[in-house]
């Protein structure tokens, strides 16, 4: 598919692990992931003309064709070609006339896992139809944009995953805070490492899940709506408003008088989440080495709250985090969207083989994957945000 005479370029866009602050991004809430060092490659050369075409290594996502322009129609829902048309359509709403790319993809990372192979994607071709144009975006206006643009696929999702795939430090958990988009880095202790452990239930962010994942964007935006009206602050828009106005307790006082069931479970998540990111950033900050012992005891709760009030778990992940802590993790939760995907848990360095050796006999054995266990479960290496390399021969 390539040119021979003509340059070859290289973009890598990283997958992400969230360690914390999740299911809270679309609320406008601080969450708290890193970049991993798997990811999308994608092996590109610019065309001629406004055609573009993508051809993916692995053989059961078939070759994409289509025109870049402001409006592409789209696939029937769960196409992996979506994501490669969200990006294309998005850069040319932003800059008229691109010329299309060659492109071919390739990827180290666990498919629907719940580390954001699908966002790194939509960053991946974005990048090359920009680079292919000799455009450039600043980086949070391209977080923007994309992250807006990857609603193409029809999933109300927040900018967490584009932000920390486009804004990532290496060695660093970043804080990403939005309206407006900030980042703020932390170093994670050298003695701490993050374990990612695929729970082989496949979470469909395109698919099956995408009505859950909606149905609980609309349950958090009927909880606020419901607790600022009861708190006199109809005006107030956004959840960072009501925690800025009261306590936790305070709104979650508010939040029994007023709500029941299900959006008294949803709210609670949220609120209780958002308090979790800042004390977990604080945990990884303290000292030179961190409070490991809190960071873990965070990532319990999260879990916990993510499994009884935001129900999101499953049991495989609940399975999954039980052996990690069992084995000696710090904590343990599952990471992303849920309903299937992977967990992360915290380990000391020295025990992260102990904990590795434990899930694979537990956990991978008698599921009969074992042998093929460094697919599944590897230990998360803070990598940096997504970029174009330099040109390479064919
Ligand atoms: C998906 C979305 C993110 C975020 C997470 C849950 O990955 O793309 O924006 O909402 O789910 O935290």
């Amino acid at each position: 598919m390539f040119d021979p005479s003509g340059p070859v370029h290289v973009v890598r866009a990283p997958g992400r692990v969230n360690l914390i602050g999740e299911h809270i991004d679309y609320c406008g809430l601080p969450v708290f992931p890193m970049a991993l060092q798997r990811g999308i490659r994608m092996t590109f050369q610019p065309r001629p003309d406004p055609e573009a075409r993508f051809i993916n290594r692995d053989p059961r996502f078939a070759p994409v064709t289509f025109t870049v322009a402001e409006s592409i129609r789209p696939a029937p829902a769960g196409d992996w070609g979506n994501y490669v048309r969200a990006a294309a359509q998005a850069v040319a709403q932003r800059f008229p006339n691109l010329r299309g790319v060659n492109a071919l993809v390739e990827t180290d990372l666990p498919i629907a896992a719940g580390l954001s192979s699908s966002s790194a994607l939509v960053v991946a071709t974005a990048l090359a139809i920009l680079h292919a144009n000799s455009v450039t975006l600043p980086a949070l206006e391209l977080i923007e944009l994309l992250s807006r643009g990857e609603r193409y696929v029809g999933t109300a999702g927040g900018a967490m995953d584009q932000a920390i795939i486009i804004g990532a430090e290496a060695g660093c958990a970043i804080r990403i805070d939005f309206h407006p988009l900030r980042l703020t880095p932390t170093v994670v202790p050298a003695g701490w490492q993050f374990l990612v452990a695929w729970s082989l239930v496949h979470a469909e962010k395109s698919g099956a899940d995408r009505q859950a994942y909606n149905e609980r964007t609309k349950q958090c935006e009927e909880a606020h709506r419901l607790v600022a009206a009861r708190l006199g602050r109809q005006e107030d828009p956004s959840y960072p408003g009501l925690l800025a106005a009261a306590s936790v307790e305070e709104l979650l006082d508010v939040a029994r008088a007023t709500l029941s069931g299900v959006l008294l479970r949803r709210f609670r998540h949220v609120v209780t989440e958002a308090t979790r990111v800042r004390l977990a950033e604080m945990a990884m900050a303290r000292g030179k080495e961190g409070d490991l012992t809190a960071f873990g005891q965070l990532l319990d709760a999260s879990h916990a709250s993510l499994r009884d009030d935001y129900e999101v778990s499953h049991a495989e992940l609940d399975r999954l985090v039980e052996l990690a802590r069992e084995a000696g993790a710090a904590g343990a939760r599952l990471t992303g969207a849920g309903f299937g995907g992977s967990i992360v848990a915290l380990v000391r360095a020295e025990r992260a083989a102990e904990v590795m050796a434990a899930l694979r006999e537990r956990f991978y054995a008698p599921r009969g994957v074992a042998g093929d266990v460094g697919q599944h479960l590897f230990v998360a290496e803070s990598a940096a945000g997504a970029g174009v390399l330099d040109s390479e021969a064919v």
